[in-house]
């Protein structure tokens, strides 16, 4: 599993995009995702991690739950994995539970994501580095 991304949740895409700005991140991709309905907008630095910003398209989006816990905020940490079904076989063994089943994602050329969780690991993305 190799470190992809972290995600963060918004309600104000541009607002958090000028504060990465402001620290010498640049804009990258910008994308709706209609499965998971949230805009995305990557960030990108040299020797830094790259940054998915998540925010609400309405109501629906489930994103929305974390934003109003939380505010503005880290929520998820994507690794890509070269075999999704074994990893997600792998790490359901260490009781992570399945919240969204693999699904293609716009932003990486349909290759598919799926998102699993556990309470001392929070919220953990896997992206297949096949399309
Ligand atoms: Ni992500």
């Amino acid at each position: 599993m190799l470190f992809h991304h972290l995600g963060i949740a918004t309600k104000d895409i541009e607002k958090t995009k000028q504060d990465y700005l402001n620290i010498g991140y640049r804009e990258s991709l910008s994308v709706f995702d209609p499965i998971q309905n949230v805009k995305l907008l990557f960030l990108v630095k040299d020797n830094s991690p790259l940054i998915e910003l998540v925010s609400p398209i309405d109501e629906d989006s489930p994103v929305n739950q974390i934003i109003k816990k939380n505010g503005t905020t880290p929520y998820h940490i994507c690794f890509e994995v070269d075999d999704l079904d074994q990893s997600l076989k792998e790490l359901k063994k260490q009781r992570y539970i399945e919240i969204v089943k693999p699904v293609p994602a716009v932003a990486f050329n349909n290759r598919l994501v799926c998102f699993l969780y556990k309470p001392s690991m929070g919220l953990v993305e896997l992206l297949s580095s096949k399309s």
